[in-house]
């Protein structure tokens, strides 16, 4: 298969599994804790997963799979699959419609396809490598605002409140007062995505994972943005700091980032 058939793969699993979690949305009436009391997992990312994983497994099954939800699926392949079935569990259990299926392709480590769908908005970014980055068909880039002083810029928190987690309201605080403002929505994939479509000039996390980073990553390079570790240095697939911006304000960001390498 071409890459161009991989991606279009992707983008079906991941239209298929965004229908399985609007069949869910507004229905969640209960719901498990994961890592910390406030880290969901619902029978929507479950079966959204569930959906995905027998996909790939019946098209490719001697592919590498990483999934949220799944213990991994080890195959001596050069192919990677990298998957968040919801991202955004969250909002999903309060009724936000920010929340997104994030499908990423990997080949010998370097990402390939990367699809993130928005089923409540029926938005589906997507990219390949070299390909440029779309949205619903039309083609996206981030803005050229060259400043953090015009800039509006979003992030995330991880659900383990330790040292590292008070240092990032620091951080919060900082970049919030150096910008037009930080905003805060809640799921990652999604947050590469309105960077790559010029919402947000930037975005930076810490203490994510593979499956957060990995699509939207690529969404966001091939609409003409950065991505990086806080340093600059390459982005770890771990997804453990991010730092993706539309690569003017990188710089900026960076030399306040670097000092704060927790
Ligand atoms: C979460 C979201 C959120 C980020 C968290 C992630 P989940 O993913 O992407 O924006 O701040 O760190 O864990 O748990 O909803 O898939
Ligand atoms: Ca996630
Ligand atoms: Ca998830």
């Amino acid at each position: 298969m071409t890459q161009t058939e991989m991606l279009e793969f992707a983008k079906i699993a991941a239209k298929g599994a965004g229908a399985i979690l609007m069949e869910h949305f507004g229905q969640i009436s209960s719901y498990e804790h994961k890592s910390t009391p406030i880290d969901l997992l619902t029978i929507a990312d479950t079966q959204s997963e569930a959906f995905i994983l027998n996909a790939i497994k019946t098209t490719f099954p001697d592919h590498h799979i990483i999934a949220e939800e799944s213990t991994i699926v080890e195959n001596n392949s050069d192919y990677r699959w990298v998957i968040d079935p919801l991202d955004g569990t969250t909002n999903f259990v309060h009724n936000l419609p920010i929340f997104a299926v994030s499908i990423g392709l990997q080949y010998k480590g370097e990402t390939i396809v990367g699809v993130v769908y928005n089923p409540a908005a029926d938005k589906c970014f997507w990219a390949e490598k070299n390909g440029g980055a779309f949205l619903n068909g039309e083609s996206i880039h981030n803005t050229s605002t060259n400043t953090l002083s015009n800039s509006l810029l979003v992030t995330g928190f991880p659900y383990t409140h330790d040292d590292r987690w008070s240092k990032g309201f620091d951080l919060f605080k900082t970049l919030y007062g150096k910008t037009q403002g930080v905003r805060r929505l809640g799921a990652a994939a999604l947050d590469f995505c309105f960077v790559a479509m010029g919402r947000f000039e930037g975005f930076w996390e810490f203490g994510l994972q593979p499956w957060d980073v990995c699509a939207g990553a690529l969404i966001l390079e091939e609409a003409g943005g950065k991505v990086s570790d806080w340093d600059n240095s390459p982005m770890p697939f771990s997804g453990e700091r991010v730092l993706a911006t539309n690569g003017f304000i990188h710089e900026e960001m960076k030399d306040i980032l670097e000092n704060d390498l927790f």
